[in-house]
């Protein structure tokens, strides 16, 4: 099968989708499926890549980007508009449309809002086009933190104390004193976080009220809505959930163990200076089994397909909490996705073959 790798993309997270794809573009098994990189400029151009993932990493502690791999952008790129059309078209402005050949199934291996969201999703499904992961309604529903903790709370699930700051509401002063209070009653520390975006983007700790305002706004800068969260003393343990044949399963759990130098597992402390994942998480038997029971209510009660990763909270009385969930996580060499299966007995090769066959079924 012919398979179009997508990446990059207008969200704050394009350089760890970018190094997703390098990762993804090495694990693939080139014998069964033949490859089509794709790359999103910031700008949302799609563009044609050179299929290098050597040049699509870290380097200096700087992220990449898809205009890195410009001179081996070749045009435009469409996919498939037309339902049933598998035909990927490249175009460059003012030119008559190039049929590139057809796709038999696109990997959206993009991260945040426009990607990860259900917006990509939704032009997938018009087009008629099979596609790895979630569909547009668990794409959104997972994007967004206060959408996520509505539907895992009814199921059961822990999801802490929280607030929203709807754009509105912020842009008005009444609006504001508002928010304030509400957001007072939850107790120190908050995290301050945009409520649709990833990899840590836009998240302050915040310890003082005094500081409040400022965080807000940097949230702001990701996302006009805001959700604010009373921050909880516990272990940040994952669990990876992958669909087989006969149906989700959940893979053995990772501790995430945040260096001493960091508040919290922010941008910095995840990909640039690599903080430590722990596989198996240290957890009894009976610990684990509960996370792993939690990790497939969640994917199930978000009506989530082919993969996703739970991120949770142990806390000290010995209870679960989920932070979020990631219907796009990342496979970058940090990453722990697939490391987490790689330690469940699915190697990295067979994970981009199950996902890929999963979207195929
Ligand atoms: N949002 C990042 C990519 C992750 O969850 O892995
Ligand atoms: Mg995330």
């Amino acid at each position: 099968p012919r398979v179009a790798i997508v990446f990059g993309g207008r969200s704050s997270e394009h350089g760890v989708s970018v190094v997703t794809a390098a990762s993804v573009l090495r694990a693939i098994d080139r014998t069964k499926y033949e490859v089509l990189p794709i790359g999103i400029t910031h700008e949302g151009r799609w563009a044609l890549v050179a299929d290098e993932p050597a040049r699509m990493a870290i380097s200096d502690g700087r992220m990449p980007d898809v205009a890195q791999v410009a001179e081996s952008v070749e045009g435009q790129v469409a996919l498939p508009l037309a339902p049933g059309s598998r035909d990927v078209v490249w175009s460059e402005p003012g030119a008559a449309p190039k049929v590139l050949g057809e796709v038999d199934v696109v990997l959206p291996l993009l991260h945040g809002p426009w990607g990860e969201d259900g917006t990509l999703q939704g032009l997938l499904e018009l087009s008629g086009v099979p596609y790895v992961g979630s569909g547009v309604l668990a794409s959104a529903a997972g994007m967004d933190k206060e959408f996520t903790k509505r539907v895992l709370a009814s199921h059961g699930i822990g999801v802490g104390d929280w607030t929203v700051v709807r754009p509105r509401e912020w842009e008005s002063e009444q609006g504001r004193t508002a928010a304030r209070a509400r957001i007072a009653e939850l107790g120190l520390p908050l995290f301050v976080k945009p409520c649709r975006a990833g990899s840590s983007m836009g998240i302050t700790k915040v310890k003082d009220l005094a500081d409040l305002d400022a965080a807000i706004e940097e949230a702001r800068r990701h996302d006009p809505k805001i959700i604010v969260e009373r921050g909880v003393e516990g272990r940040e343990i994952e669990c990876a959930v992958l669909e087989f044949e006969d149906g989700p399963r959940a893979s053995v759990p990772a501790e995430i163990l945040v260096g001493g130098d960091f508040e919290f597992y922010d941008f910095e402390a995840k990909y640039i200076d690599s903080s430590e994942v722990e596989i198996p998480a240290r957890l009894s038997a009976e610990q684990t089994a509960e996370i792993r029971r939690q990790a497939i209510v969640a994917f199930e009660a978000l009506g989530c397909e082919g993969l996703a990763r739970v991120d949770f909270f142990l806390l000290e009385d010995g209870s679960w909490m989920v932070n979020e969930i990631n219907t796009m996580p990342g496979f970058t060499p940090i990453s722990a996705y697939p490391k987490m299966w790689e330690a469940s007995g699915v190697p990295y090769p067979e994970l981009i073959d199950r996902l890929l066959r999963a979207a195929l079924r």
